[in-house]
């Protein structure tokens, strides 16, 4: 570890624990944990926490139509949202849930501080009812005409025919998607944060615009909602639901349950508590609001109101530490489209990898896409075949395979150590400090883009050095100067290898640690770069390290993911 370590707690957004992980949620962790991998690879103190959001009315209904318990739903998902996170590599130091003790008695200890403080309020509601179910509907369970055009089964709040937008209350014939009865207006009693108080607007215009350096479209956009002092359109925030509710109580209101969005950020730190429990690490010093730690939260622009006001609040007002930065991004289209069943493009984590995809593959294929920004990205299918195997195959790997097979059969795998003062060796150093700073800042795309220019050089000294005339060479004269030639060339060849392979290593985990297996090298850091490979630690026999994708993997992974027609 470095001598004075950043200590940094990261974590990225807690899938719902109803459905399977899918390559949109995977442009998330497989960001999160290229920049999680690249902060531990230059020695900081890095701790990747992830859980299952549990909690809420989709989740309750969705074990019952399952026969089971919300408690088996979320424990079998827990077991597949972490295989999937597993294969994908992504590299959580604890995965939790929020349905914990740690949980509960947070989110408990936090809403209690905000009543405290006097920023809860009780106000009474009137919302749609199924009077069969007995139980208050949401508006996406709430179907009925558009009261536009007319249009049948569409949801509480727009119409998919004609786009108008409207509320629950104006659809005709409306009925609960539940039980199919028709929805009556029932008043209960609801605890709201005050969002709107002076203090909270004002914590919160200081925080987004001028504490924190959000995002400038994040920034911006929360300018809209805090506005100037005296003109803030933030309204207060419901933080409760009557049961049935597959929830926390709140702790004086019985039968008044937390709205799953107020424990679910707060499982950050139920997960962060349990694996502080279990790792000797003090949980107040990374909670406290003077800690000298950082806390980065990475989210889908989707969700970012709930990251960047409602969370920061709840923190500030009940004596928590709030977020070093959130870091939103865009969502994910697959060409050019939202992912959909019909198409097949609603691609699992689990098919991609069934069918017999690398993982790295896609890992390599969004970070080759992705900014800093909140743009939408897309996955076209056509490009990432190309892409795949024109950068990793024909440009990395390729460097390998075509130099280390002389190295070992004429020379035992020792390469030249004087060879590393090509001028070629010391420009790919030199792009160290460029590339670092385009992962720290997010820029994976540019990061790649860097490197993969480095690696056209290596080809072209390759092309022009022509190792395998000089081993063809070689085997004929036999002379010493021509071995000392094939022998420099592969060196250097090699060492460009390794030091491609420190820049690519946050995306290609497993890749990188195959090469230091090959290369017979200690793990690949940042610092290493001005090492190099080393006459004493012959390299081993080159194996396969990857191969290509085709285009026939692809389509049978989309078939694999159509829906079934009935
Ligand atoms: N449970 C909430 C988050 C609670 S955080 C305290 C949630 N879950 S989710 O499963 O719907 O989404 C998890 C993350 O994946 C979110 O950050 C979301 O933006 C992201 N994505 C889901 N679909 C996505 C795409 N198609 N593209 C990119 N990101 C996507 O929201
Ligand atoms: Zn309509």
């Amino acid at each position: 570890m470095k001598p004075n370590p950043k200590r940094i707690l990261v974590t990225s957004a807690l899938p719902y624990a109803n459905g399977q992980i899918h390559i949109g949620h995977l442009v998330e962790y497989i960001q999160t944990d290229i920049w999680v991998r690249f902060q531990r690879m230059r020695g900081h103190e890095v701790y990747y926490i992830g859980a299952d959001d549990t909690h809420g009315t989709p989740i309750m209904l969705k074990a019952e139509s399952e026969n089971i318990t919300p408690k088996q739903l979320i424990d079998r998902v827990w077991h597949e949202h972490k295989r999937d996170f597993d294969d994908f590599m992504i590299s959580f130091d604890h995965y939790g849930s929020t349905d914990t003790d740690e949980n509960q008695s947070l989110s408990q200890t936090i809403y209690l501080r905000l009543r405290d403080a006097g920023l809860i309020e009780k106000k009474s509601v009137e919302q749609a009812y199924d009077p069969l179910k007995k139980m208050f509907l949401p508006d996406r369970f709430i179907k009925g005409d558009c009261p536009k055009c007319g249009a049948k089964e569409q949801y509480g709040d727009s119409c998919e025919k004609c786009g108008a937008t409207y509320n629950p209350t104006d659809l005709k014939n409306p009925y609960s998607v539940i039980s199919g009865a028709t929805p009556i207006k029932k008043t209960s009693e609801h605890y709201f944060f005050k969002l709107s108080d002076p203090r909270c607007e004002n914590f919160l215009r200081e925080w987004t615009q001028v504490k924190t350096a959000l995002q400038i479209e994040a920034k911006n956009k929360m300018r809209e909602w805090v506005g100037d002092v005296g003109q803030s359109t933030l309204g207060d925030w419901d933080i409760s639901r009557d049961a049935p509710y597959f929830g926390f109580e709140i702790p004086d209101a019985p039968g008044k349950y937390f709205y799953v969005w107020l424990d679910a950020p707060i499982g950050y730190f139920g997960s962060f508590k349990a694996f502080c429990a279990n790792n000797q690490l003090a949980f107040e010093d990374w909670t406290s609001p003077n800690s000298p730690t950082e806390m980065y939260h990475f989210i889908g622009k989707d969700i970012l109101y709930f990251h960047t006001l409602f969370w920061p609040a709840m923190l500030h007002f009940s004596n928590f530490r709030t977020p070093t930065n959130v870091f939103a991004h865009g969502f994910l289209t697959v060409d050019g489209e939202k992912m959909s069943k019909s198409r097949g493009t609603f691609i699992t984590a689990h098919s991609f990898i069934e069918a017999g995809l690398s993982p790295e593959w896609l890992r390599y294929y969004f970070a080759a896409k992705l900014n800093a920004s909140l743009e939408d990205l897309d996955l076209n299918l056509q490009d990432f075949v190309a892409r795949v195997n024109s950068d990793l195959l024909g440009k990395y790997i390729n460097i390998a395979s075509r130099s280390a097979g002389f190295l070992v059969k004429r020379f035992d795998g020792i390469v030249e150590e004087s060879a590393f003062n090509h001028p070629l060796i010391l420009n790919l150093q030199s792009a160290c400090e460029e590339i670092q700073a385009f992962y720290e800042a997010r820029e994976f795309a540019k990061a790649l883009r860097k490197t993969m220019e480095l690696a056209d050089q290596v080809n072209v000294y390759v092309d022009s050095e022509k190792p395998w005339e000089i081993a063809k060479r070689y085997a004929l004269d036999n002379a010493p100067l021509t071995g000392e030639l094939l022998q420099r060339v592969c060196s250097v060849t090699l060492e460009a290898f390794r030091i491609l392979t420190i820049y690519l290593k946050p995306v290609l985990p497993q890749l990188a640690q195959d090469v230091e297996g090959f290369l017979n090298i200690p793990p690949l850091t940042f610092d290493r770069v001005h090492e190099h490979l080393l006459a004493t630690h012959p390299i081993q026999p080159y194996r396969h390290l990857m191969s290509r994708v085709d285009q026939q993997m692809i389509d049978a992974l989309l078939d694999a993911n159509k829906a079934p027609t009935v």
